[in-house]
């Protein structure tokens, strides 16, 4: 058997059949049924059940170690430094970097975006709203987080197009590479080669111009004499818009087509538009736009589920799967906009618990909201097409009409 088969193997389905991409969740409730954590072959853990997810996520005794795991997301710059964004490192590094950056990232800094998101959502709705056939996605749901975390970060507008073209290759490259074609995993290095250089030419610029926006707030960020060294900042500015801007896109994405297969939940929204917080913890419950939470490796030997798991074996943590676990949710299968929101996985747990979460909720509460009480929207005749990736999992077409209600 090839290496890539043998690599293919590690997971029970087909990560490119069609069947699966348009719906797998039946696929994920016969693998929990199975077993919630299943050893797929020597040496890999494929975790689907809620607390067995959240458990491996909160466990120290997982982590990425040496980094061998997640070795394609990591590089080597023009010092032979280690170039590792902070969520595929351990405490107490991760722990160190963590704490600088969600100083820089505060929450009000998220909350004072709101009024820019409702200008943003209003104006590309406005313009989408012709009656005609358009592609929600790229008339709103990936425009709108592409353009509110490039000005977050301080990025000047005529660059935005670089940052999609970039965006994309990364978004495709968070597969493991075996899913990868050749092309597709060089283009991934070529966009992160091409980003990092821009970014530290940008915080370069910023350390003698600081302006009011999230790179600035990075360079200058400083706690007990601690600050971000230059490879950080540039990683971590990386990992804000490569984990920001697809994930919050196809959050907004299948939310959308959710409501529009389920159109009782709609009218519930249209008629309850105070409710659009829970409206979008269920929306990202459903159907989860990270659906793979990363993977870890065991760091000592431990066990899931009460099964051992010896040190160095890997974990594949689905937590779309997890969060169609009938054990933590009522009716799992079901979208029920008005349920009382419970914590689901959709933005993971324990120590890497999203940073960005505050800023994807404002984001696509805003943009749903607008959507619901502006216009009515129906599916256009042509059909929807998903994106072809196993960790994102979003649409790349999705035909809609929109008209002013
Ligand atoms: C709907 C949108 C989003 C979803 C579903 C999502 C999901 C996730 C998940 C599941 C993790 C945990 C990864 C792990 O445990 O290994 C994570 C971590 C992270 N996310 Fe998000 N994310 C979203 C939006 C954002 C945004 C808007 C940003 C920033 C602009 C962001 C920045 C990050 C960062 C920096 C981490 C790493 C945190 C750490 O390792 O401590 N994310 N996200």
């Amino acid at each position: 058997m090839s290496e890539t088969a043998e690599l293919a193997n590690l997971f029970p389905f087909d990560p490119s059949d069609p069947g699966f991409r348009a719906d797998p969740y039946p696929v994920f409730r016969s693998m929990r049924e199975q077993a919630p954590a299943l050893r797929t072959a020597p040496g890999m853990w494929v975790v689907t059940g809620f607390p067995e997810c959240s458990d491996v996520l909160r466990n120290r005794s997982f982590g990425h170690g040496d980094g061998s795991l997640v070795a394609s997301q990591i590089t080597t710059n023009a010092d032979g430094e280690e170039v590792r964004p902070f969520v595929f490192l351990d405490p107490p590094d991760h722990t160190r970097i963590r704490r600088l950056v969600t100083k820089a990232f505060s929450a009000s800094m998220i909350e004072k975006l709101r009024s820019r998101a409702e200008e943003l959502a209003s104006g590309l709705l406005a313009k989408a709203a012709t009656g005609e056939p358009v592609n929600l996605m790229t008339s709103l749901a990936l425009a709108m987080p592409s353009q509110l975390i490039s000005e977050l970060l301080g990025v000047p507008a005529e660059d935005k197009p670089l940052f999609e073209q970039w965006s994309a290759a990364l978004g495709r490259g968070l597969d493991p590479d075996f899913m990868l074609t050749p092309e597709e995993a060089e283009q991934r290095n070529r966009a992160r080669a091409e980003f990092d250089e821009y970014f530290a030419e940008l915080a370069r610029r910023r350390q003698t111009e600081p302006a009011a926006d999230l790179v600035s707030a990075l360079v200058a960020v400083a706690e007990d004499g601690d600050r971000l060294s230059q490879t950080e900042l540039v990683s971590t500015c990386r990992l804000l818009l490569s984990a920001g801007y697809l994930s919050t896109a196809h959050l907004i994405g299948n939310g959308v087509a959710a409501l529009l297969r389920h159109p009782e939940q709609l009218e519930w929204f249209r008629a309850n538009p105070g409710e659009a917080v829970g409206v979008v913890e269920e929306l990202l419950r459903f159907d989860s736009p990270v659906q793979v939470a990363g993977m870890r490796l065991a760091l000592e030997d431990t066990e899931i589920a009460g099964q051992p798991v010896a040190a160095g074996e890997a974990v594949t943590i689905m937590v779309g799967a997890a969060n169609h676990d009938p054990r933590a949710f009522e009716n799992a299968d079901t979208l029920d906009v008005s349920r009382k929101p419970e914590r689901n996985l959709g933005f993971g747990v324990g120590a890497h618990f999203c940073v960005g979460a505050p800023l994807a909720r404002l984001s696509t509460q805003v943009a749903l909201t607008e959507l619901v009480t502006r216009y009515r929207i129906e599916r256009a005749d042509a059909g929807a097409t998903r994106i072809d990736n196993l960790v994102l999992r979003g649409y790349a077409d999705l035909p809609v009409l929109l008209n002013a209600a």
